[in-house]
């Protein structure tokens, strides 16, 4: 039975995952709700058919939100992602249809930068080498040159797209002692200034003078592949690849070869090309990589500050009010048009 709040029906919202309780809380009385309580993401088959009957969905960047989707979803006003990156969806269809996107920018920036530097110092220090080494009972001595690494002070640090997180690594380094450089779609003066940082004409410039190398970049079919075998040529013989952004921005093949071949030195990946990573990709033979599951958000209280912006635009969306963080905020036009349309067909309209 259809749930209604003042006499009117309370709008029908999917939540793809469990998400922090709170979060789950604002939607008490305010939408019917339906949460997908699986540990994995919803299988394609039950998400389409609950989009066919919701108004609102709240997804993870795990959930693809496409042309199929919204052909099968005539009621669907808002999705909310609940991730600052939106590439699971088609936002243009989206706008097309009249359908609101929202995202979480700004709340994980500071998390996700400090795990960057996490991967970072793990891969400049061997760390996670280290502690394989001890687990195996490997180690029986000290030795002068056991498990060494390099220095982040005094290095230098190749940041690749100078946006919000981008910029915050870019802090973290200075303060290690590092020299930054970056490139971004746009020139960034009052970050040089203010940050000390130094700017490379494009990716080629940046990839031959650092050290380290963290992506920065949403996914995009102009950041597809950007890190493939002629940009892993172009880096130092010890150099170390950071990939928080996107598994798709780095050809995982090439950069497999690069690694087993000793083209670059060492990677850190938060992201992989297809996710979850299968155990048996040629990466995971290599001793000079470290892989984690997408987790560079993963905290407590950033994964709670998310599902909430994740509810507020979803809310916000639902009423017809203002998203916190709406990336199509066309589709507003495109929504009136169609209500300007709906009137003059209704029945009974003038003529
Ligand atoms: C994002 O928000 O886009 C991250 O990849 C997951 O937190």
């Amino acid at each position: 039975m259809t749930r209604e709040k003042n006499g009117v029906a309370l709008p029908r919202v999917f939540v793809a995952r469990r998400i922090a309780p709170e979060a789950l809380a604002m939607l008490d009385n305010q939408a019917e709700v339906e949460v997908w309580e699986g540990e994995a993401q919803p299988p394609r088959a039950l998400l389409l058919k609950q989009a066919a009957c919701a108004d609102g969905l709240l997804t993870m960047l795990t959930d693809q939100v496409d042309t199929e989707l919204l052909s099968g979803a005539p009621r669907l006003r808002v999705v909310s992602n609940m991730a600052v990156g939106y590439d699971n969806i088609q936002v243009s269809e989206c706008t097309l249809r009249g359908v609101l996107v929202g995202n979480t920018p700004g709340v994980l920036t500071a998390t996700s930068a400090e795990f960057t530097f996490a991967l970072l110092m793990a891969a400049a220090r061997r760390v996670v080498e280290a502690d394989r080494f001890v687990r195996e009972g490997r180690w029986r001595h000290w030795q002068p040159d056991l498990l060494l690494g390099r220095d982040l002070h005094g290095a230098t640090l190749g940041v690749v797209g100078l946006g919000a997180i981008g910029r915050e690594v870019a802090v973290r380094a200075r303060a290690f002692g590092m020299r930054v450089i970056y490139c971004s779609a746009h020139r960034h003066p009052d970050d040089e200034a203010r940050h000390g940082l130094t700017w490379a004409p494009d990716l080629g410039a940046l990839l031959r003078e650092s050290d380290f190398v963290t992506l920065h970049v949403p996914l995009k079919p102009a950041t597809h592949h950007m890190i493939g075998r002629e940009q892993l040529r172009m880096m130092r013989r010890h150099a170390v690849l950071v990939n928080t952004a996107r598994g798709p921005v780095v050809d995982q093949r090439a950069l497999y070869e690069a690694l087993r071949d000793g083209v670059i030195g060492g990677a850190a990946l938060d992201v992989a090309e297809v996710e979850p990573m299968p155990p048996d990709e040629p990466l995971l033979s290599l001793p000079n990589v470290v892989v984690v599951p997408h987790i560079a958000s993963a905290t407590v209280a950033t994964r709670t500050r998310m599902a909430v912006m994740a509810v507020q635009n979803l809310l916000a969306g639902l009423r017809g009010e203002p998203m916190p963080h709406c990336v199509n905020p066309e589709a507003h036009n495109v929504i009136l048009s169609l209500q300007a349309k709906n009137r003059r067909t209704a029945p009974g309209a003038a003529p």
